[in-house]
């Protein structure tokens, strides 16, 4: 059997978010610059939606640019915006074809003109595609989010259309960027670092981790494959027994 067919597809995650972590390690163990790194991580990128897509997957969120990563060498920041620009522009059709919807999460302002303006025309272009909805976490942190959600929330009661007692959580999840999706129950986090590294720091409270010790550029379908027969093996109790959740199966 193989591991495709170990998939449940009646089972799958609505939303599986990626930290394709590792290309920098990726080259320099080819004796490469980190930027090469970078450029082999989109045969990754296009495997991973590929068949996210054909699975049935609705929503694949890829953590592509950190806040924290405007702190790398500026010569590495601008390789990485150039690399973006020209995949994007690359992939928009195939997305097109493929019925997939592109969006954003992050701090889109923070980006530069150019990097803008080709997301936001290929995010208008493939807007109508229901298939699955692409995310890309660019210029992206949870602690941004938040910070942002709390300053939308904050408008809305200085307007008086909001009542300081009605911030709960429906509030503050429609808050965020992430308003319209589901939260991930799968996150997957290549080249076996075991952080969260401030990503979905709000949506990912019950979400099952898949940390492999692969580095992103060498991520394939099988991999994908491989995390969610893990993630359909595991028991998600959400804070109930095991022997609560067999009896309401029974
Ligand atoms: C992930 O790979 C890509 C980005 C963060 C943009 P890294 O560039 O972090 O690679 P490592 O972790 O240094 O190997
Ligand atoms: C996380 O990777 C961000 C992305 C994958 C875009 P990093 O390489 O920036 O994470 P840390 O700094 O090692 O935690
Ligand atoms: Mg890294």
């Amino acid at each position: 059997m193989s591991l495709r067919e170990k998939i449940d597809i009646d089972n799958l995650p609505q939303h599986v978010a990626v930290i394709m972590d590792g290309n920098g390690r990726w080259a320099k163990k080819k004796g490469n610059l980190r930027i090469f790194g970078h450029q082999n991580a989109i045969t990754a990128v296009r495997e991973t939606v590929e068949a996210a897509a054909e699975l049935g997957i609705k929503y694949l969120t890829l953590y592509a640019f950190s806040t924290e990563n405007w702190s790398r060498p500026k010569y590495e920041v601008d390789a990485l915006m150039q690399l973006l620009v020209s995949t994007i522009r690359k992939e928009t059709e195939t997305l097109s074809k493929n019925n997939i919807r592109l969006q954003s999460i992050g701090d889109k302002a923070a980006l530069p003109a150019a990097c803008r303006a080709q997301l936001e025309e290929a995010i208008e272009l493939t807007s109508k595609n229901t298939r699955m909805t692409l995310v890309l976490a660019l210029s992206y942190s949870g602690r941004w989010e938040l910070v942002n959600a709390m300053q939308k929330l904050a408008d809305q009661v200085k307007a008086g259309k909001l009542a300081p007692e009605d911030i709960n959580e429906t509030a503050i999840q429609g808050a965020l960027n992430t308003a319209e999706m589901p939260d991930p129950e799968l996150l997957i986090r290549t080249s076996g670092e075991q952080r969260i590294s401030n990503f979905l720091l709000w949506q990912l409270a019950y979400t099952e981790l898949y940390i492999t010790e692969l580095l992103w550029p060498d991520f394939r379908k099988e991999h994908l494959y491989e995390a969610l027969v893990s993630f359909q093996q595991r028991e998600r109790r959400f804070g109930k027994t095991s022997e609560q959740l067999q009896k309401a199966h029974s």
